[in-house]
């Protein structure tokens, strides 16, 4: 059978997109006759019956189709393997195995598109998620990066919900961007004078008044700079787009590009910022485990074991509040021995925010108060002269999964703060504009979504929790 001969004999049943998900069928009763379309995970036989596990990714169960091998073609049943996709018709059967109601027996089934035995990489279940990663175009096929997306998309619709029912708009800042937000200068240029000859970059001209944006431009490390300037007039926001960090880290919490979410609101102080990141935590880990239950039970089973009851306690317990000060002072006199060395002034690491969230605290913590040395230009000076009003959401087995702060709405303060930290005072014109202008004191966070679902998920690197990672040396598919 060619390819083309396949297409057509399924082309009168493919017409539309599927409605009828696995995911519904296997709650319809035995005696309902249905279509289902999806991949082969497994198949095998016995004693004239075959039995096929069929997911379409709707749900973590695969739909079993029972196949009485004497109703079929030979040749046709032969040329189903594992990762085909099939068009089956039939009509449900009481299952006798444990954990679904029922399953399909086949009356008509059309192979859509084979995958040869030889050539298909995922024959075996536990491939390791290392080599996963070097065929991530096929990786969604499997349980575990099923419920990955699924979990990534329900969190997804949680995080506009959870924005949409208290008021704030969803805004788009730019991708491409002339300031760096965080000061960092971890950028990735975009530039049209770039060009490859001879497997050689070539730089058509040298001047960036010549390049494109006639000055020099980046992928955005952060939309918040954006987004204060629409709070400061809409009142509560919030962006949801991917960002972008050059920083040469091989870690297992770092991408090159990762999602973040963005809440900035007018008229809030960092208490209500620590207030309303609890609270949104709090609800998306909830959604998550009231609609992706068999997701998360696949986690606690196979991959973190207890991390269910780790998210209930979430939700329903209050995060603890440290200063930095306060923390310095547990980190000193915790008798660990930190990689590290710690002390008043220090920007925390890992290790060190894993040991006050995992050993001192044991559940998430709020960090606040930070050096303003260590912190981005923008974060509001406290009276103290020494901290600004940040704050880092840090929570076991991960570290920081929120940074966020109250912003300078002074402007000479934030002029002053410019000029200490060797930024160019023209470039934030607009953004000193609004301490012109009608300043309030407003205040935000970014969520790295990537770093919560490791967390709903327990999933121990960050590659593994997006479907294409971007990362040094990786930029393939
Ligand atoms: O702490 P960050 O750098 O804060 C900001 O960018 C602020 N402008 C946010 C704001 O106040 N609007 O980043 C925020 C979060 C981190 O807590 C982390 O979860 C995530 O973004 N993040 C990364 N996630 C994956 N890979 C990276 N390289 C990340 N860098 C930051
Ligand atoms: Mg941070």
């Amino acid at each position: 059978m060619s390819t083309t001969d396949v297409i057509k004999s399924t082309e009168n049943k493919n017409v539309h997109y599927v409605k009828q998900y696995i995911k519904n069928v296997l709650q319809q009763e035995p005696g309902d006759t249905v279509t289902v379309k999806g991949w082969v995970k497994t198949k095998r036989a016995s004693k004239g019956i075959q039995f096929i596990q069929l997911s379409d990714g709707s749900c973590f169960t695969d739909l079993q189709i029972v196949i009485d091998a004497s109703k079929f073609e030979e040749n046709l049943l032969k040329e189903i393997s594992t990762g085909c996709s099939l068009l089956v018709e039939g009509t449900l059967v009481e299952s006798p195995a444990a954990g679904q109601k029922v399953e399909l027996s086949a009356t008509d089934i059309e192979i859509v598109g084979s995958a040869p035995v030889e050539d298909y990489p995922l024959q075996k279940k536990g491939a390791t998620f290392e080599f996963l990663r070097e065929i991530a175009h096929l990786r969604c096929r499997t349980n575990t990066f099923g419920a990955v997306n699924r979990i990534r998309s329900k969190a997804s619709w949680a995080i506009h919900q959870f924005f949409n029912e208290r008021g704030f708009h969803y805004v788009n800042t730019p991708i491409i961007t002339a300031s760096d937000c965080e000061g960092a200068g971890e950028m990735f240029y975009v530039s049209n004078s770039l060009a490859v000859e001879n497997g050689e970059y070539k730089l058509k001209n040298k001047n960036p008044q010549e390049d494109f944006f006639a000055k020099p431009a980046y992928l955005t490390v952060s939309g918040q700079l954006e987004g204060e300037t629409l709070a400061c007039g809409l009142t509560n926001v919030y962006t949801f787009g991917p960002t972008f960090r050059a920083e040469n880290s091989n870690s297992a919490r770092h991408l090159a590009e990762f999602w973040m979410i963005e809440p900035e609101m007018a008229f809030c102080n960092l208490e209500g910022d620590m207030a309303l990141a609890t609270e949104f935590i709090q609800y998306v880990i909830k959604y998550a485990l009231d609609n992706c239950s068999d997701d998360i039970e696949f986690f606690n089973k196979r991959i973190e074991p207890g991390i269910l009851e780790t998210l209930e306690h979430v939700v329903n317990s209050d995060f603890e509040h440290v200063s930095y000060t306060d923390a310095i002072k547990y980190l000193e006199n915790s008798g660990e021995k930190f990689e590290y060395p710690i002390h008043w002034g220090a920007d925390l690491q890992s290790e060190h925010e894993r040991w006050l969230t995992e050993k001192k605290i044991g559940k998430p913590v709020i960090v606040y108060n930070y050096p303003k040395e260590i912190k981005a230009f923008y974060m509001r000076l406290n009276d103290d002269n020494k901290t600004v009003a940040a704050m880092d959401v840090l929570v076991p087995k991960i570290g920081e999964i929120i940074g966020g702060s109250q912003r300078e709405e002074r402007h000479n303060v934030l002029v002053q703060r410019i000029k200490e930290q060797n930024l160019e005072e023209e470039a934030y014109w607009w953004y000193l504009d609004l301490r012109k202008f009608g300043t309030v004191p407003h205040a935000g966070f970014g969520l790295g979504l990537e770093r919560l679902i490791m967390y709903i998920t327990g999933m121990k690197n960050i590659r593994d929790v997006i479907p294409y990672y971007r990362c040094p040396r990786n930029a393939d598919f």
